[in-house]
């Protein structure tokens, strides 16, 4: 449960979406794109079009300081390829040019493999969203701003309400941030299984 009177700062905002921008994805692939919802319009827009079995959640996106809806690309066309290498070249990710040549085509052989040998291209480019968020979450922690992620939406009803599907990407998953109702925050333990259930040590 979020304080709605509660907003997250312009600079810790900015914080958290420079860690966002710099979490890292296999083969720099960077499939994602990432909605900002900052304002009360913004929040409602996500609010309203969660679908019908996910209202419960409404509340929480709507009293958040911010929500970010996590997107994902839907397909992965060689001209988004050809922009992250570009982008890298730019960047001067490899000094040497001939090293840029070999990660290209090691890149471009792993996609394949993913696409054709383990057929899997779509998952597992969410798989890198869900990194993404999870990595996200810790840093909300460092800079004491409490996340929820949500997996509470129908995907084909929020990607229609902020027309995500044109641009080639579709919805994953929502982080909700801000700072907890103090009337409302849990004193339960947390329940998770015992460490002899979860470590193997071999
Ligand atoms: C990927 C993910 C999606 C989640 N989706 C929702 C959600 O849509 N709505 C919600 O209220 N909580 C959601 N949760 C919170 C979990 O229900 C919660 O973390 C879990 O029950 C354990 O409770 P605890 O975090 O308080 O220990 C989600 C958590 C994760 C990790």
């Amino acid at each position: 449960y979020f304080d709605p009177s509660k907003t997250i700062a312009e600079d810790t905002l900015q914080q958290l979406l420079r860690f966002l921008r710099s979490t890292p994805s296999s083969v720099n692939v960077q499939p994602n794109h990432f909605y900002v919802l900052a304002t009360p319009e913004g929040k409602k827009q996500l609010a309203d079009n969660l679908g019908e079995r996910f209202q419960d959640n409404a509340e929480k996106i709507l009293n958040a300081s911010h929500t970010i809806i996590l997107t994902t690309r839907a397909d992965l066309p060689d001209s988004h390829l050809e922009a992250v290498f570009a982008k890298e070249r730019a960047d001067g990710r490899f000094p040497d040019p001939s090293k840029q040549q070999l990660w290209e085509s090691m890149t471009r052989n792993f996609l394949d493999l993913r696409n054709y040998g383990y057929k899997d291209l779509n998952h597992w480019m969410e798989k890198q969203t869900y990194m993404a968020v999870g990595l996200t979450m810790m840093a909300a922690a460092e800079l004491g701003v409490d996340a929820t992620p949500l997996e509470g939406f129908d995907p084909t009803s929020v990607d229609k309400a902020f027309k995500i599907r044109e641009s080639g990407h579709t919805t994953t998953v929502l982080l909700a941030l801000g700072y907890p109702d103090p009337q409302k925050v849990y004193t339960t333990p947390i329940s998770r299984f015992d460490p002899d259930q979860l470590f193997t040590f071999i």
